[in-house]
């Protein structure tokens, strides 16, 4: 039987604005990418809007259309980007910089690519300390630098013509901060942006002009953005969607792969090291301790929620986790990460596993940008708001609902989205139970 949801959703027409604070590697992979496909030279591998299918009812109907023919996603070429960064190049020079795509195709889309001209950033320093840019605004107050945003997201609306706009971060991981008093409530927050209080941090000023402005919020990086009271209760006012945080791209990709899998076949873990070398500007940010700490967080917390040491205390009681993240410039954005995975099964008899992952960090993020993109999107004209946990499948540190534990598992976190999808068009939600084939 299909389930019976309310949930009507508005046609995807017109044009989709993507406001994006940050034009470095991931941005420019994002926007080069988006071209390149317009002009056929390239494909959206990763992307599971544009690849992924979805089955609907039984294995026996042979139904299972693309995931963007099931629900009306905007398509690639509808989206029109804009950014802030504190830098002042177009997004053609800046891809060259990030040195992620080769020469060869960024000439193919230098046009296009150069058009993209980031607007004035707000930015503090003592939140990104390794950077410093000459394309940034000033301001009075931080009142002040949110009207500006809002303003900018004005700008773009008119210049532009989109019909609607979501918003997601993809500049500098912030300094480690934990919620504090002027996060407590959406009065105290404004009360601190008059006040200069300095724990609002850049990226709680965009995601506020762009909620105040009506525009959903995603987040890339790992610090702390709208995961606060405040920026919840202004989303639920404004009824739009949020989703976090922190791409999960590479190693913690990894490690939500395999360690629902130990934890099926109820094999023992004592220990797991991960480290990476990384060589861009993200790994040059992540070099200083506080931007650090915030990744730290972010990657630090999966394993634990996944293997749930309470329930299973002989097997994941002890396990000792260290994550690490070396600056090495050499190796630019093409990261190399290690993974020592120390195991134990039948009797405690020890054995290893080994992972070495050549991987290209914003290759393997642009496609997420994508997805998350046309997700929230999605959420919004389907009239869902505050917090997107059906998202948490794109991120390392999933954003939840404060009563329950963030899912980390790759597969469940799947099952989740697509049922969501399967929810929001009234088809039956998949439980693969199959009795019936057997009676
Ligand atoms: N690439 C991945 O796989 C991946 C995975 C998870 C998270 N992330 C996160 O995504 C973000 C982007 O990664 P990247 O590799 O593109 O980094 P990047 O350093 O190449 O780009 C970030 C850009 O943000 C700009 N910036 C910093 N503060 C800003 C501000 N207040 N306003 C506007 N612009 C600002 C910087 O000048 C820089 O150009 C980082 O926070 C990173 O940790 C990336």
């Amino acid at each position: 039987m299909p389930n019976p949801s309310n949930v009507q959703i508005a046609p995807a027409e017109g044009k989709l604005g993507v406001l994006i604070p940050g034009m470095g590697a991931v941005t420019t992979t994002f926007i080069a990418g988006l071209e390149a496909m317009k002009r056929g030279l390239g494909k959206p591998i990763g992307s599971l809007t544009q690849l992924g299918t979805i089955r609907l009812g039984k294995r026996t109907e042979g139904r299972s259309p693309f995931i963007r023919d099931f629900v009306p996603l905007a398509r690639p070429e509808d989206l029109v980007v804009g950014c802030w960064d504190i830098f002042e190049d177009n997004a053609y020079e800046a891809a060259v910089k990030a040195g992620v795509l080769e020469m060869p195709l960024l000439e193919q889309v230098k046009e296009p690519l150069s058009a993209v001209r980031p607007m004035k950033a707000v930015f503090d320093r003592t939140f990104v300390k390794r950077l410093d840019g000459p394309n940034v605004k000033s301001a009075r107050t931080k009142r002040d630098a949110a009207e500006m945003l809002i303003d900018d997201i004005r700008q773009f609306r008119e210049r532009t013509g989109v019909q609607r706009t979501i918003m997601i971060w993809c500049g500098s991981t912030e300094v480690y901060h934990e919620a504090a008093p002027v996060h407590a409530s959406l009065k105290d927050f404004e009360c601190g942006l008059q006040k200069n209080d300095p724990e609002i941090s850049p990226s709680q000023m965009y995601a506020y002009a762009a909620l105040k402005s009506g525009v959903p919020y995603a987040n890339g990086a790992p610090h702390m953005t709208t995961d606060s009271p405040a920026l919840l209760e202004l989303a639920r006012t404004m009824n739009l969607p949020v989703a976090g945080k922190d791409y999960k791209s590479g190693q913690t990709f990894m490690k939500t792969l395999i360690a629902p899998g130990l934890k099926s076949r109820l094999l023992g873990l004592s220990g797991w090291f991960s480290t990476n070398i990384l060589g861009n500007r993200d790994g040059e940010v992540l070099d200083e301790p506080g931007s650090f700490r915030s990744k730290e967080v972010s990657k630090s917390s999966a394993l634990e929620y996944i293997l749930q040491k309470d329930l299973y205390p002989d097997l994941y009681r002890d396990f000792y986790h260290k994550v690490r993240i070396e600056y090495y410039p050499p190796r630019g954005d093409a990261k190399e990460g290690w993974d020592n995975i120390d195991i134990f099964g039948w009797l405690g008899y020890p054995m290893q596993i080994k992972i070495n992952f050549l991987c290209r960090d914003s290759i393997l993020a642009a496609p997420l940008v994508l997805d998350i993109v046309l997700f929230m999107d999605l959420a919004q004209r389907a009239g869902m708001r505050g917090v997107q946990e059906w998202l948490s499948f794109y991120f390392k540190a999933p954003m939840h609902a404060p009563e329950v534990y963030p899912e980390h598992d790759i597969f469940i976190q799947l099952m989740k989205l697509k049922n969501t999808l399967r929810w929001m068009r009234g088809e039956e939600l998949i439980t693969h139970l199959g009795l019936e084939y057997y009676d």
